[in-house]
């Protein structure tokens, strides 16, 4: 299972890259708004260039033509970037229609002010962007019916909300858990980001369950590294060597 982390704040993707344990990155308008940023664009081009991997950015819509327009911008900030778009059936035709358009590849990574220091130099993105198409993330998963149809319609990801679903009395994991074997049994391609994740075992029992990613919060990530016997471990490594070693 990869992990993406779920922020907007450059800060904590910086650190998070530097661990070696994140493959991707999911923002949305709450997690811009709590780093104080309005700039999409450039945020989330600058964590295309952190991370060279699919990050998601979201569109403010709720209407299918003008989310295929915001998305078809959005798609034209990177290859990297992934569309967020919420299920609903408008949100469902606008991910339909988006499963057929590739970004413009003569006009990909446009005003990129990372351009000429990116791994992902303009051929690759040119050629990255032909290959992809326009990718989309459909948030705001609360069932396996959701997701489904979400996959029917062309999704490339589906993020079921596990700590909402678990705030509202549901059980989130056994969302995540049908939408897995249900992907499983009719060989979608569509990949499952276990979201909305509150506390360290919710990555391990996403993990278990076999979703493709878990898109974690920096607190949560940082919490999954630490463990008490690890701290007196090296404390008392530390001390015996100090003993033996003068
Ligand atoms: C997923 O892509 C969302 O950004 C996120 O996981 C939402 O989580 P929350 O319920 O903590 O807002």
């Amino acid at each position: 299972m990869q992990i993406f982390l779920d922020t907007a704040k450059i800060e904590e993707i910086r650190e998070a890259v530097e661990l070696g344990v994140i493959s991707g990155v999911t923002t949305n308008p709450s997690l811009m708004m709590r780093a104080g940023r309005g700039d999409y664009k450039a945020v989330a081009q600058e964590i295309c260039y952190l991370v060279q991997g699919p990050v998601s950015a979201e569109v403010t819509s709720t209407e299918a033509e003008e989310m295929v327009e915001q998305a078809k911008a959005i798609a034209q900030w990177s290859p990297h970037v992934v569309v967020k778009i919420p299920v609903t059936a408008e949100g469902l035709r606008a991910i339909h229609a988006l499963s057929k358009l590739t970004p413009d590849p003569d006009n990909i990574c446009q005003g990129c002010p990372w351009r000429g220091k990116c791994q992902t130099d303009p051929d690759v993105a040119h050629d990255l962007a032909l290959t992809w198409g326009i990718r989309t993330n459909a948030t705001l998963v609360f069932s396996a019916n959701q997701a489904l149809l979400a996959a029917l319609a062309g999704a490339s990801y589906v993020s079921p909300f596990v700590g909402r679903l678990d705030d509202a009395g549901n059980d989130g994991m056994q969302v995540v858990a049908d939408i897995v074997d249900i992907f499983a049994a009719y060989g979608f391609e569509t990949q499952v980001i276990a979201a909305s994740i509150r506390h360290p075992m919710h990555i391990v029992q996403a993990a278990l369950l076999g979703a493709d990613i878990a898109t974690v919060p920096y607190a949560v990530l940082m919490k999954a590294i630490k463990h008490p016997l690890t701290d007196v471990g090296i404390e008392r490594f530390l001390a015996d060597w100090a003993k033996v070693s003068k």
